[in-house]
């Protein structure tokens, strides 16, 4: 494999968005390609991530999107994961470039469907569960999560305070970023008094129904002799899968895929968690950060709420974790999501992340789910 690095990374404002997906797709395209200094008739190659296409009733949109950029010849195709596609669509585009079959690869994941209002988007959401077994019989993502953080409850005693932490934490960043959905701090009491959505996960627990587009130029290093801005070098791109469903999972306070991804990509990097200095995890509601933090190795399993409370994650504490506001503030477009935790990773070790910029962003850890666990990606990065 050669060295393979992100050379550009560039999102749109999470939220609604006023244009379509697609234009929306290839305005980050371009904002991206000019933060690497790389014109689009250099893309060799585009992976497109838009889950719910559907909902714009448009498929096969990568021949659409290389059309509007002006490279109307280059090869695409979709990747779809669920709500980790675009981390999926970043893998394939590392394996590309890093095995020397294209120079530059393009990596942009869209969604767009805040339109159908909360019940459409909440069943369509619940395709990405297993349909018969879960869905149809009225489980939605809120109900699985809550599910699991009941689980943990039970197991750890993990509370509504440590929860919360989670939320006024990711809340508190994300009023620094730009780009996020929710720009607004909260405080424990309004967490408290917010509505049950699914016991014991309330509104503060959940990440928004949001639009967004987000794109990652991958280059081979040798592809871009002098870069116009500090690359972020992907030291490692691992994957894992898990069963579908969280009945028939061994533990439903872990989520083993992020458990063997980590496990890869630690091996394939060469490093450890502790040298990891911030990173980006899959915090679509509270509980699953608490959880990531202690599959990915960085706390014991049940101490992470704790953790939390106590600063360690905060943008000023020892182990920043969800600087950008994560999933919980900066919002979560599906097939955006994976390629905005790029962006981050991008952004912080270039400078960019203005009041929230982390105190150090050398090696930097990317984690991204797919449904309740049975995709998932972790991608690590570091400065050269
Ligand atoms: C939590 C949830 C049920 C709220 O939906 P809703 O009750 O229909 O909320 P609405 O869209 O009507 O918004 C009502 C208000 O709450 C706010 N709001 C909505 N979702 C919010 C969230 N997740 N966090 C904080 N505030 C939220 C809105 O901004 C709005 O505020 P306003 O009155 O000041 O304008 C919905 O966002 C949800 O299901 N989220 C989870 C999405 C999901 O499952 N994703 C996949 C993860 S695997």
């Amino acid at each position: 494999m050669r060295p393979t690095w992100v050379a550009g990374a560039a999102m749109s404002r999470f939220g609604r968005l006023e244009t379509t997906g697609r234009e929306a797709a290839a305005a980050v395209a371009l904002a991206a390609l000019d933060r690497a200094g790389i014109e689009p008739g250099k893309v060799e190659l585009t992976v497109v991530a838009n889950a719910f296409g559907i909902a714009e009733r448009q498929a096969h949109v990568g021949p659409l999107l290389n059309t509007a950029l002006g490279i109307p010849q280059v090869p695409s195709f979709t990747v779809e994961s669920a709500c980790s596609s675009s981390s999926a669509a970043l893998h394939e585009a590392f394996v590309h470039v890093a095995g020397g079959f294209q120079d530059v690869v393009l990596v942009v994941g869209f969604e767009k469907l805040s339109h159908l209002g909360t019940l459409a988007a909440t069943s369509y959401f619940a395709m990405g569960a297993d349909y018969p077994f879960e869905s149809a019989n009225g489980a939605t993502f809120p109900g699985l999560y809550a599910t699991i953080a009941d689980a943990h409850a039970r197991k750890y005693g993990t509370s509504s305070e440590e929860l919360g932490a989670v939320a006024i934490k990711n809340h508190a960043n994300g009023a620094r970023n730009p780009h996020a959905h929710f720009q607004k701090e909260i405080s424990l009491a309004t967490y408290l008094a917010s509505p049950v959505v699914a016991s014991p996960l309330r509104l503060y627990d959940c990440c928004p129904f949001s639009d967004g587009a987000a794109a990652v130029v991958v280059a081979a290093a040798e592809a871009v002799p002098h870069p116009s801005a500090e690359p972020a070098v992907i030291r490692a791109s691992a994957r894992a899968g898990d069963v579908g469903d969280i009945h028939d999972r061994e533990s439903m306070t872990s989520l083993a895929a992020t458990q063997t991804a980590a496990r890869a990509a630690f091996r394939q990097a060469h490093l450890e968690p502790r040298e990891v200095q911030f990173l980006e995890v899959h915090d679509c509601f509270t509980i699953a950060e608490l959880v990531a933090l202690e599959d990915l190795g960085f706390f014991p399993p049940g101490s992470a709420g704790k953790a939390t409370r106590e600063g360690v994650t905060a943008r000023d504490g020892t182990l920043p974790v969800n600087s950008s506001g994560g999933l919980k503030a900066k919002g979560h477009p599906v097939s955006a999501t994976g390629a905005a935790q790029v962006v981050e990773v991008f952004e912080q070790m270039n400078g960019l992340a203005g009041s929230r910029q982390v105190p150090h962003a050398e090696v930097a850890l990317t984690h991204n789910v797919g449904a309740t666990g049975s995709s998932c990606s972790v991608h690590l990065f570091s400065r050269r």
